[in-house]
């Protein structure tokens, strides 16, 4: 019979497994309320419908990073803060070249992020400061770092970033080279929001357990990016798309989805640990995904309905049966090609958003730190005898 040892005293009774950590509560924190039953989503106790209709990300990450809106001069303080951390420095720019033609852009994210303290020369008066500072710069870098991926992959310049624009507008700018579309750099503004922040979800723990180490905060959010690839987690929005593109045209999606059940596979795009109803997200960009149809080319239309398509088949056999609704990836993907954002780029997209979150939660996290450390409980044998390698069989 297989046993353990825990705190030198032998155990035969096998504890209580919460297989993923479901279900376990491992810190307090002030930052985001998820009510997965009835689909509420709260920042510092705004509603995201709210925050989506009438701030700006810049606005939301004040509120994530203090806790409260700011007042309209520490938001204009704030916003030239962003701006002035936005260019990068030539040896990631070199970097993301090096990379880009040949490596997910993830990936290249990821490095880029990691290697920014080599860049880093200022002093700070104090770890707070010092803290804040460091998140600034990997929220507003990180969207320049994935403008230059874009453009590199696609054998482009690095364009540098244009001061008069918001953060949201200035992404599409040093993407495009040109002056961004007003209703387009809405929408992607509200998209940031909307990924903000999502409490303690597979990317943000892996980025508080790195930091939980007393290890710094870029190491922490390349931990972070490292946990948000897959595609059960942020790179679900690509993958969501693509099985659009399988499924072709609208008339083939019940079969596509009956085909994917009954092999046991995941529709991308639908189901949440947390939410066991509507994501409140995927109910918003759904909305400017309706709004976009009229005005996008014949692609947008024809992914969006077999996205209705999808929903309403998924939502009769799995929603109310097994708690099954679409999530934040489902009705991005149309979203972002109408805005001229191609795939290989969503699940970056959605990093350089989530940064804010990552960060404020590790830096809640340290006010009151603690070694994250869990139990495995060990099933295989003990005290074996070591032979020689000759002697083995
Ligand atoms: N398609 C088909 N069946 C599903 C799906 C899906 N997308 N999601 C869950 N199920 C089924 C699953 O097969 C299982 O069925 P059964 O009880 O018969 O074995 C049941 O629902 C429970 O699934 P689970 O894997 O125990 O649930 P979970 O809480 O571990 O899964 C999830 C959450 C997100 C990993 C899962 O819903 C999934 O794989 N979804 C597809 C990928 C996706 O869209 N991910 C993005 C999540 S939202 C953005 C983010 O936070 O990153």
């Amino acid at each position: 019979m297989a046993s353990y040892l825990l705190l030198g005293k032998e155990m035969q009774e096998k504890p209580t497994i919460n297989l993923g950590l479901e279900g376990v509560y491992f810190s307090e924190s002030r930052i985001a309320m998820i009510d997965g039953i009835n689909g509420r989503l709260y920042y510092c106790g705004y509603s995201i419908a709210s925050l989506a209709e009438n701030s700006t990300y810049e606005e939301t990450c004040y509120l994530i990073l203090h806790g409260r809106l700011p007042t309209s001069e520490e938001l204009e303080k704030f916003s030239a803060m962003m701006k002035s951390f936005r260019d990068l420095p030539d040896g990631i720019i070199r970097l993301i070249k090096e990379m880009a033609r040949n490596t997910v852009p993830m990936d290249t994210l990821r490095t880029a992020i990691s290697a920014l303290p080599a860049y880093q020369s200022n002093k700070y008066e104090n770890p707070e400061e010092e803290n804040f500072a460091e998140s600034v710069n990997i929220i507003s870098k990180s969207a320049s770092i994935i403008a230059a991926i874009e453009r590199f992959r696609n054998g482009q310049d690095y364009i540098k970033p244009n001061a008069s624009l918001g953060h949201a507008a200035n992404f599409l700018y040093m993407l495009k080279g040109s002056p961004p579309d007003e209703k387009h750099s809405k929408i992607l503004d509200v998209m940031m929001i909307l990924h903000a922040e999502h409490g303690s979800n597979a990317s943000t723990f892996t980025s508080i357990a790195a930091a939980s180490t007393l290890s710094d905060l870029y190491s922490a959010i390349t931990a972070g990016i490292s946990a948000l690839k897959g595609p059960l987690h942020g790179g679900a929005d690509e993958a969501a798309l693509r099985m659009l593109y399988a499924i072709g045209k609208p008339e083939n999606t019940a079969k596509y989805i009956d085909d994917a059940l009954s092999g046991k596979k995941r529709i991308m795009g639908f189901g949440h640990r947390i939410y066991k109803t509507y994501d409140p997200r995927a109910r918003i960009i759904k909305k400017y995904l309706e709004e976009l149809e009229n005005d996008a080319n014949g692609e947008v239309r024809k992914l969006a309905k077999i996205e209705m398509e999808a929903e309403k088949i998924m939502i009769d056999k799995l929603g109310k049966q097994k708690g099954i609704w679409p999530n934040v990836d489902f009705f991005s993907g149309p979203v972002y090609i109408s805005l001229g954002i191609s795939k290989e780029i969503f699940t970056p997209l959605f990093a350089a958003s989530r940064s804010v979150g990552w960060c404020a939660h590790v830096i809640e996290y340290w006010k009151n730190n603690r070694l994250i450390r869990p139990l495995d409980y060990y099933t295989g044998s003990i005290d074996l005898e070591y032979l020689p390698i000759s002697e083995r069989r």
